[in-house]
């Protein structure tokens, strides 16, 4: 058994992995630990490259995979070949900075069970990025965190440099669709104590990203996945509302003046939503607060996406837009708002 094992999936590194492997080893050098890279059949030799390197660095061992491609699952070919009773995962191209490591197995030792180099902690951040992808990452990362409660607890679940105790993972199975490793492991081990350590995402030495849209849509899927299709639930839910006020009020029109048919006909579509929310959309999280406060509190949830709604209408068709496509992105902006406040108040 060694202490640590360092995992590096690899697809076209050639011009970095050596000077990472020389990187590590000046790091690593008083610490019992192991390299795995993963290379994926990388046309420019990036396997042969390594193996060289490991003729020297005899700490390090190549791990060939012919005919699949994928960043998660090379991952998940390092980690489950690890020796290790650390594991620490990064990048080949030297954004993340291998002299982290000691400090990051320091913390482990001290009790963490997941210690991730965090850009969102302060004293962390990302060195070249254009505004737009700052925005992305952020919204990305914002995403996680509201979906899938176990990851709220993390300022950066989207860091691709983490370490952790192998033994978390005893009884945990990792989904092979999985796009971020370190969100599937905090969303199902259990009982794991994190530490975030601040660091500086660096640029890339040489070469370019390998991720492109094909990766944003497995993430998706995988949010998706893990957060068990909760927004999709809740959109569900919000149609059939809208079709239980509908009925409603064309039924009490034919009785009652339409200022109380209308309001009966809103409220019982809140609270028909609300019982759907309870008992399917949420039906694990019942148990945080009494059903009385959830139900006030999604009423409040329900206002808060109105009012969304009907500000961003009148906003933008001052604006000029036509009201109808205005009304659109207000309901849009209302759900979300209603999804979210549901997630972090109401069931959170
Ligand atoms: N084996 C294998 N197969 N490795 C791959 C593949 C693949 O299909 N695709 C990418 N890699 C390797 C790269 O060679 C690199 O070592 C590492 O995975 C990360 O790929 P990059 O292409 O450098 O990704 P990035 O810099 O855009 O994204 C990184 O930072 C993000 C944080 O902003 C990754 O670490 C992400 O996981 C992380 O979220
Ligand atoms: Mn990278």
């Amino acid at each position: 058994m060694v202490k640590l094992s360092v995992v590096i999936p690899t697809y076209m590194e050639a011009e970095n992995i050596g000077l990472l492997l020389v990187r590590l080893r000046d790091t690593l050098e008083s610490i019992d630990h192991e390299v795995i890279v993963v290379d994926d059949d990388s046309p420019d030799g990036t396997a042969d490259i390594a193996e060289e390197y490991g003729r020297w660095y005899r700490n390090v061992r190549v791990i060939r995979r012919t005919g699949v491609r994928g960043l998660a699952s090379a991952i998940i070919e390092g980690i489950s070949k690890a020796y290790g009773s650390y594991i620490v995962v990064m990048d080949a191209d030297m954004q993340h900075p291998p002299e982290l490591i000691p400090t990051m197995l320091a913390k482990a030792e001290d009790g963490y069970d997941v210690v991730v180099a965090s850009r969102y902690v302060r004293g962390g951040g990302v060195s070249r990025w254009s505004i737009g992808r700052r925005i992305v990452s952020r919204l990305a990362t914002l995403i996680a965190r509201i979906a899938i409660p176990r990851v709220r607890v993390l300022r950066d679940p989207l860091s691709g440099f983490f370490l952790f105790r192998k033994g978390i993972l005893e009884g945990v199975s990792i989904d092979p669709e999985s796009c971020k490793i370190l969100v599937e492991i905090v969303a199902k081990a259990r009982d794991v104590r994190i530490y975030e350590l601040p660091y500086r995402f660096q640029p890339r030495y040489r070469g370019r990203s390998k991720l492109g849209l094909m990766e944003w849509i497995r993430y998706v899927k995988h949010i998706l996945r893990l957060s068990e299709y909760r927004i999709l639930k809740f959109a569900i839910i919000g149609v059939t509302g809208i079709i239980v006020n509908l009925s409603i009020l064309a039924l009490l029109i034919n009785y009652l003046p339409v200022w109380i048919s209308g309001l009966i006909a809103i409220e019982t579509s809140i609270l028909s939503n609300f019982i759907a929310n309870d008992l399917w959309t949420f039906s694990s999280r019942r148990s945080k607060h009494s059903m009385a406060r959830r139900m006030i509190e999604y009423h409040g949830a329900v206002a808060i996406g109105a009012v969304i709604n009907y500000s961003v209408l009148v906003g933008l068709t001052y604006l000029g837009i036509n009201p109808i496509i205005a009304n659109m992105v207000g309901i849009l902006l209302g759900f979300i708002a209603n999804y979210v406040l549901s997630e972090i108040v109401v069931w959170g």
